[in-house]
């Protein structure tokens, strides 16, 4: 069988601070198999931007991997020179930030932008400029020419993601990776670059990876979800599975907390109570113990991950068996 595409096993993520290590990721598993939308969804601090930063080989020089693996086609890119990292970068793998503004350098117009992007194509300048060009009318923007020759800062911030996913897409990368993709937008900006991104699922062979805390935003884009906890992947499963048959108590507080599951205004939004464990020392036992409704005494001791069916597994003791 071929390897999957991208397949993060028992990966742990410490960030060296002046009060002590951060333990950001603590054995988090992934696997995305070519033509899968996989979500990655919970609560601020959980560790998402720190798995896709990983997958990107773009942690900070201030992050240690301290253990596992991040395998592209069977291969581990943690321990690959920096210039081969480089070279998987935009070519075989692409992202998509929160603010498209990051992406970006205010001295350049979006066309050098979009030109340089190829650079690792031996493309003549007119060809690459002609890509460019049909990226940007792929993503619906209506004067492709126009834009190619404005600044950053002339852009909407609608207008800027768009270019940012034509620009993650101009190397037809196989695995795109979304880090809140549209959390920076106004309502009806993100229900079209949502729109975008859903149909970019026509004609886009790869797998996309798209981290969000908007329930709604994984609902509408994946087939399938990874809900992580302080560090770790705490439930994984089909879409419809994970909206309709949730295991885990943290999956089930996030959506019960959800604003969207609330037809009627509400004066007080409903929250977990309690907070995410400090990570620089975080519990031996189930991390969520502290906050759940079913903790018991074997909750002292960590949870082994559970299978409750093939394509549908959980960490924690009470409802994993
Ligand atoms: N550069 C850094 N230095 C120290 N700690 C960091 C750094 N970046 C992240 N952290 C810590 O690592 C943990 C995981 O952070 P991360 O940004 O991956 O979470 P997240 O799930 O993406 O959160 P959000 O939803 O707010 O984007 C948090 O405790 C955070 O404070
Ligand atoms: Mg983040």
């Amino acid at each position: 069988m071929k390897p999957p595409l991208l397949e993060i096993t028992d990966l742990s993520v410490a960030y060296q601070t002046d009060t002590g290590p951060v333990m950001a990721l603590r054995g988090a598993n992934l696997v995305a198999r070519a033509g899968e939308v996989i979500g990655i969804v919970g609560e601020s601090g959980c560790g998402k931007s720190t798995l896709a930063a990983a997958v990107m080989n773009l942690l900070p020089a201030t992050a240690k991997v301290t253990g596992g693996a991040v395998r592209f086609l069977g291969q581990d890119i943690l321990t690959l020179a920096p210039q081969a990292q480089r070279a998987l970068r935009g070519t075989a793998m692409a992202m998509i930030f929160q603010d498209p503004m990051t992406a970006f350098n205010p001295v350049l117009t979006i066309g050098d932008h979009l030109v340089d992007f190829q650079h690792q194509s031996r493309a003549p300048y007119r060809a690459k400029l002609a890509r460019a060009r049909d990226q940007l009318a792929l993503v619906g923007l209506s004067d492709p020419d126009v834009i190619l020759r404005r600044y950053p800062h002339q852009l909407s911030g609608g207008m800027r993601q768009r270019v940012a996913i034509a620009a993650a897409l101009l190397m037809n990368p196989q695995v795109l990776v979304a880090d809140e993709p549209t959390t920076a937008l106004d309502v009806t900006t993100e229900a079209q670059i949502l729109h975008l991104l859903r149909n970019l699922r026509q004609t886009y062979q790869g797998t996309i990876v798209v981290i969000s805390h908007h329930l709604g935003v994984v609902a509408e884009l994946c087939d399938r979800v990874y809900v992580m906890y302080a560090g770790q992947v705490v439930e994984q499963a089909m879409v419809d599975d994970l909206f309709h048959a949730a295991r885990h108590p943290y999956t089930r507080a996030l959506l019960a907390c959800d604003p969207a599951s609330f037809p009627n205004l509400t004066p007080v939004l409903p929250t977990i109570p309690g907070r995410l464990p400090d990570l620089r020392d975080p519990p031996k036992g189930c991390s969520f113990a502290p906050r759940c409704a079913l903790r018991s005494a074997r909750c002292t001791v960590a949870p082994p991950w559970a299978q409750v069916s093939p394509s549908h597994g959980v960490l924690c003791h009470e409802v994993g068996a």
